[in-house]
Formats: structure tokens, sequence, C-alpha cells
């Protein structure tokens, strides 16, 4: 019996020396600095440019989806236009995760901001400060084009002064980058120079993965480590009630073609297009409805044709709308 306690008690201990140096080891490697190269990318004042990050920004890459208030989000989704000033917030297991005011002003805002900085950014997810940028924004494949466009588009923002709170870790999720899970990646192959948009496959795989990152949500995820757990485009990722979608959980439809699972394979082109071109049915779904509606026929349709070439996935997510309880 005693030896039996002794060795509780030292176990006991040792697990509570273990705990004890993790918790200072994850503590004292917070914020982890990260480096990265500066793409060569420069801003520009050409007004196609402009307005074609103008285009990506409220439309396919959807950022003022986020960038905005969230009790702007709808507004700007049915297409109130306004600057990029920040404020949506979400909590998960990692922290409270802020995204930050994209107008020119210098002090609450992007105008300290380099073009280097904003473009190692969005290919490399690393911040300003050096730090993570979480797995919010898969435009690590953009072309240097639409990155340019996109940075051209933010400069030419009237500045607005607007204070959004600075993003938050959790102990957890500061754990998840000392031990390196949670982590910046860069592109997956060199980024193109320019993807041309027309109805090709490969422009609808461009505007998919790196542009719209419909595979994001429409494959398995874990929220904790940001990885994907499921097949690519089979869907079944379940995105629970926030505070954005009180009281319902979201399921993403399987989009490959499989004969039986695939939520699309009934839908010729002109039903694809018709139905992306209508937004949301679903108020709180956290698919970008709005910004989507937005995409031109041209792009909508390089999408139904690249969805067409995915390998088929089983498995059917049974209901993408979910009542509470
Ligand atoms: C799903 C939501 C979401 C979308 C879509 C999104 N962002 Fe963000 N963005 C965030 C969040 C959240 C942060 C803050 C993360 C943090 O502080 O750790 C952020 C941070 C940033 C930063 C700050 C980097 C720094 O150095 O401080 C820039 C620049 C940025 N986003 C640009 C963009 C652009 C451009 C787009 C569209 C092409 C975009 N974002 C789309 C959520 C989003
Ligand atoms: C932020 C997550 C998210 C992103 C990004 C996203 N989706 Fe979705 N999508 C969902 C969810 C959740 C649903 C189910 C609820 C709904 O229909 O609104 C859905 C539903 C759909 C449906 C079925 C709609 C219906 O009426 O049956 C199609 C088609 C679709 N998405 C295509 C796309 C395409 C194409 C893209 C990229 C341009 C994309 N999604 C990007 C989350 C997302």
């Amino acid at each position: 019996m005693n030896v039996l306690k002794q060795i509780l008690k030292w176990g006991g201990g040792g697990l509570l020396v273990v705990i004890l140096v993790f918790t200072i080891f994850v503590n004292l490697s917070h914020p982890k600095i990260f480096e990265a190269p500066y793409p060569d990318i420069h801003a520009s004042t050409d007004s196609a440019l402009i307005a074609r990050g103008k285009y990506l920004a409220f439309g396919p890459a959807h950022c003022a989806t986020c960038h905005v208030p969230m009790d702007k989000m709808e507004a700007v989704e049915d297409g109130l236009d306004m600057p990029l000033i920040g404020g949506w917030s979400l909590t998960i297991p990692p922290g409270t995760f802020n995204a930050p005011n994209l107008t020119p002003d210098p002090e609450t805002g992007i105008g300290n901001y380099t073009d280097g900085e904003l473009a190692r950014a969005l290919r490399y997810m690393v911040k300003k400060d050096g730090t993570l940028l979480p797995p919010f924004m898969a435009f690590q494949n953009l072309s240097d084009r639409d990155v340019q466009a996109i940075i051209s588009f933010l400069r030419s923002q009237p500045a607005v002064k607007h204070e959004v709170p600075a993003t938050s870790y959790s102990f957890i999720g500061k754990a998840l980058v000392a031990l390196g899970m949670l982590k910046p990646t860069g592109p997956s192959q060199p980024p193109p120079a320019h993807v041309p948009m027309d109805t090709s496959v490969a422009y609808g795989k461009y505007v998919a993965r790196s542009v719209g990152n419909c595979h994001g949500c429409h494959t398995k995820l874990d929220l904790v480590t940001g990885k994907f757990i499921g097949e690519d485009f089979g869907g079944g990722f379940v995105m629970e009630s926030d505070p954005h979608i009180p009281g319902l959980s979201f399921v993403t439809p399987n989009l490959t073609p499989h004969p039986t699972d695939g939520h699309i394979v009934n839908w010729d082109e002109e039903t694809f297009v018709k139905r992306l071109k209508a937004g949301r049915i679903h108020k709180g779904s956290p698919m970008p409805w709005g910004a989507n509606s937005k995409m031109t026929e041209t792009e909508l349709k390089a999408i139904y044709r690249y969805l067409q070439t995915l390998e088929p996935v089983a498995g059917k997510p049974e209901r993408i709308v979910l009542r509470e309880g």
C-alpha cells in the first residue's frame, strides 16, 4: 500500500513538473516570430487593376465578408459598398480572431504597411509583426497579378480611423503554435504570374482553390489544427452554431460528381450558375453567398466545369442545415 502511495506521489509530482514546464515553454515561445520572403509585388494606380482588386475583394475572394463590422456583413454581401474597416470576430478553441481595418489609415489600418508586407501576409501567412496569420485566408496561390490588384485596391480606399480589438490566443492556440502544429504555409507551387478569366477548367480550378476557397469549406476540416481530414470536396464539414448563426449548424454538401452522393450531380451548368447567382437561401449560412453571387457567369461556368473533373467521393452529408437540440 505504502509503495503504491509513494509511486502515486512521485508520479503525480512528475506529471505536475511536466505540465509546469510545458506551460512555461508555451508562454515563453508566444508570440512566435516566423521568417518568410517579401514578394516583389507593388501596388499600382492603374484603374483596371484597382477594379479587378475590388471585384476580387467583394466577389470571389470575399475579403469584404470578414473585413467589415459584423452588423454590416449581410448588407455588404447584399451589395453595400463600404471601405474594409475591419470588425469580424470569431472565437474558436485556439482563440479569438479579429479581422483588422484594411483601409490606409496609418494608425488603425494598413497605412504603415509596405506592399511587401501586404503581399507576404497573403502569400506566406505571416503578419507585418512576423507572427502567424491563422488559416482564414487561403490566398497563398493567388497569381502575382491578383495579389497586385488586391493591394492596389486596398490602397485606393479612403482612410478610415477604426480601431479593432487585437486577436488573442487561448492556451490551446499558443500551444498549437509552440508545437508547430499551427504554422504559416506558403504557396504549394510557384504561383502563376497571371491566370486570365475564361470558362476553362484551369480558370475554374484557380477560382475554386486559390481565390474562393470553395474546397476549404467543402472538405472536412479539423478546427483545432486547421488541417483537412476529409476527401477533397467531399463535404461533411460541420460549422457549429456561433454568434453569426445562433441556434443553427451548417454542414457542407459533397460537390464531387459522385453518381449518388454528389449534391449537384443532377444540376446542369445553367442550374449551377442560376443557383450561385441567386445567393443566400438559408439565413446565417457561413457560405459567402453574397460575395459568390457577384461572380461573373464566365467564372461560375469555369467553376462548374472544374467540379465535374473532380474525383467522385462517396458520402452524403444528410442535412445541410441543422437546428440545435
Ligand atoms: C474568413 C475571414 C477572412 C477573410 C475572407 C479574409 N480575412 Fe483577412 N483577416 C482575417 C482575420 C481574422 C485576420 C486577423 C488574424 C489575426 O490577427 O491573427 C485577418 C488579417 C488580415 C491582414 C493583416 C495582416 C497583418 O500583417 O496584420 C490582412 C492584410 C488581411 N487580412 C487581408 C485580407 C484580404 C486582402 C482578404 C481578401 C483577399 C482577406 N483578408 C480575407 C479574416 C479574414
Ligand atoms: C465559408 C464556407 C464556405 C465556402 C467558402 C463555400 N461554401 Fe458552399 N456551402 C457552404 C455551406 C455551409 C453550405 C450549406 C448551406 C447553404 O446551402 O447555404 C454550402 C452550400 C453550397 C452549395 C449547395 C447550395 C444548395 O442550394 O443546395 C453549392 C453549390 C456550393 N456551396 C458551392 C460553393 C462554391 C462553388 C464555393 C466557392 C466559390 C463555395 N461553395 C464556397 C459553405 C461554404
